[in-house]
């Protein structure tokens, strides 16, 4: 849970140590303000767990956020295209399934290159770039999704291109909160 009081021991001490270098933008996000972005994210479930179980939301402006938001995603990119996607190759027989399945990896790792060029975008707060790069990662994930769409088999890692999306609607959520720089 985000505490106010860590919130505020955060903001206060390096406003003490470096004075005017902090700005009313680098606020910690209080609970209440979190919650209304996850609302507005479309994807509350997610939103939700994913800021709660990392330990650097207590302390987090809103580009710390977006910065969880994308490490998470790249995490579960990351853990899709190495452990889970070669584990499934490895049970297909059909040659089509594997190419289906395979391009989804090429997406996968196309998704994690862009995502990974937000990040860096967003910790040097170049966020138009951001926006950018995080845009044509969901084009290209939708892609997996297409991918099924045609057959009558069932994706064997449909939650994957979902859980990519739902977290990319948290990053634009965060984004559209960030003001752009006067
Ligand atoms: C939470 O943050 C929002 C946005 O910065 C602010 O308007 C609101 O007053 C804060 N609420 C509490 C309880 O601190
Ligand atoms: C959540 O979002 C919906 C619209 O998507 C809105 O109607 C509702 O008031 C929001 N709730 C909160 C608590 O912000
Ligand atoms: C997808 O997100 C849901 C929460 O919305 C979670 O329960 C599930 O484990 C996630 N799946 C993956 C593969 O990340
Ligand atoms: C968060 O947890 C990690 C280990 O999971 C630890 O290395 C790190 O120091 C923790 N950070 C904070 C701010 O507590
Ligand atoms: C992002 O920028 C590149 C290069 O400027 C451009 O080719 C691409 O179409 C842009 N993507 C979006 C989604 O605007």
């Amino acid at each position: 849970m985000v505490s106010p009081i860590s919130c505020l021991s955060i903001l206060v001490i390096p406003l003490l140590v470096t004075s005017l270098f902090y700005q009313v933008s680098n606020a910690c996000v209080n609970a209440t303000y979190l919650d209304r972005i996850c609302n507005q994210s479309s994807s509350y479930e997610l939103c939700k767990s994913t800021f709660a179980s990392d330990n650097r939301t207590s302390t987090a402006d809103l580009t710390d956020l977006l910065l969880i938001s994308y490490s998470s995603n790249m995490n579960l990119l990351e853990t899709t295209i190495a452990n889970r996607i070669p584990k499934i190759l490895e049970l297909l027989n059909d040659p089509l399934d594997k190419a289906r399945l395979q391009n989804c990896q090429t997406d996968f790792i196309y998704a994690l290159g862009k995502l990974s060029g937000a990040y860096l975008a967003s910790s040097s707060k170049n966020y138009r770039k951001a926006v950018n790069l995080t845009t044509d990662a969901y084009v290209k994930n939708v892609e997996c999704e297409k991918e099924y769409d045609t057959t009558n088999r069932a994706s064997p890692i449909a939650d994957v291109p979902q859980n990519v999306t739902g977290l990319i609607f948290v990053s634009y959520a965060i984004l559209h909160e960030i003001p752009p720089p006067t």
